[in-house]
């Protein structure tokens, strides 16, 4: 075959170029197209009035009163999020959490509040006891191993009845977050028994410990008084094909969306749970530390926080997921416009 003769379909016939030569062409071919519509933006309450108190490691993101939370909805209603996810901080902590499962607890407060103000607005609730305990774990300790656990199957009434205070105060879904095995089955149980049928459940289903959830935890307020939460959320380094398995039952218990969190160091995760579950809708949490990462490097000046950020939410869709939570949902909706 004489060189000079193009191979067929190789170069000079094909050159991919064309296909990047003009913005019109670029638009035109693209896959992956972000929509506000599929941003859920986390939000975190807590009792008084006039609190808008930053994160430190969060610039950008505030615990806030209801009053404020008030303002801050009506925005979010308006910018056309597909949702809030809220999570609260309550004045008092005991061992079992009780104010997560209080109908006056705070976060119902925030539900009754954001259905009167922003009605058009979907708000999931994550469903967990990290930021209501004293200890700080995501259920109640058990002693009787003799190191401190927490009680898988004490946990999970408890979450039921949770979840249940959660759709009695207006919540439009629930997101358990716990890692607790079993969780979405108790959760879906104590719904449906309430007459909650209808109500969808988005399950933090591959969940992995580790470095990310910091800035969190200072938002929450959850850091756990002694030891991590390395028996119940996922190990980095296991096989792969456990996030499958976690799914497979979370979906099995009944589970509408799952969940792959952190984003970041786990886009394999969101590749494989998407190849393995088809027609199962996948979310990813783009979590705090991911966010306070690009933040911290944008105000010095290292990074370009409107193009990293872009990118980040891009890749975690191009892997996958069809929901993104992440504290740049505001952000991105108004860089979306423009
Ligand atoms: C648990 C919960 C956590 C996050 C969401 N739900 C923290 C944890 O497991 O310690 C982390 C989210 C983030 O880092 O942005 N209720």
């Amino acid at each position: 075959m004489p060189t000079d003769s193009p191979s067929p379909g190789g170069f000079p016939t094909t050159r991919l170029r064309r296909l990047r030569h003009n913005p019109q062409m670029r638009e035109l071919t693209r896959e992956v197209r972000l929509s506000p519509a599929q941003l859920i933006y986390p939000l975190f309450v807590r009792s008084g009035r006039g609190v808008r108190q930053e994160i430190s490691s969060m610039p950008g993101v505030f615990q806030l009163s209801l009053d404020e939370l008030e303002k801050e909805v009506r925005e979010v209603q308006r910018l056309g999020l597909g949702g809030v996810l809220l999570f609260g901080i309550p004045d008092r902590k005991d061992a079992v959490g009780s104010d997560a499962c209080c109908d006056e607890g705070i976060i119902q407060q925030a539900l009754r509040l954001v259905k009167r103000v922003a009605p058009r607005l979907f708000t999931v609730t994550d469903v967990c006891f990290c930021e209501y305990t004293d200890h700080g774990h995501c259920g109640v300790l058990d002693d009787s191993t003799g190191r401190t656990d927490v009680n898988n199957d004490a946990t999970l009434a408890l979450l039921g009845k949770q979840a249940v205070s959660h759709a009695r105060a207006g919540a439009d879904m629930v997101a358990p977050s716990g890692m607790m095995d079993g969780m979405v089955g108790a959760i879906r149980r104590a719904l449906d028994e309430a007459k909650f049928a209808h109500l969808p459940i988005m399950a933090y289903s591959a969940k992995y410990a580790g470095g990310f959830y910091g800035p969190f935890r200072e938002a929450a307020e959850s850091t756990p008084k002694s030891g991590d939460r390395r028996s119940y959320q996922m190990d980095s380094a296991a096989d792969p094909a456990q996030a499958v398995r976690e799914t497979a039952l979370d979906i099995a218990e009944g589970a509408d969306i799952v969940m792959v969190k952190p984003a970041l160091a786990y886009l394999d995760i969101i590749a494989r749970v998407r190849d393995a579950f088809p027609g199962v809708p996948i979310a990813a949490y783009n979590v705090s530390g991911e966010y306070s990462m690009v933040k911290a490097a944008a105000a010095r000046g290292w990074i370009d926080e409107r193009a990293a950020a872009t990118e980040i939410v891009t890749g975690i869709v191009r892997a996958g997921a069809t929901i993104v939570i992440t504290y740049w949902a505001k952000d991105l909706a108004g860089w979306l416009k423009s």
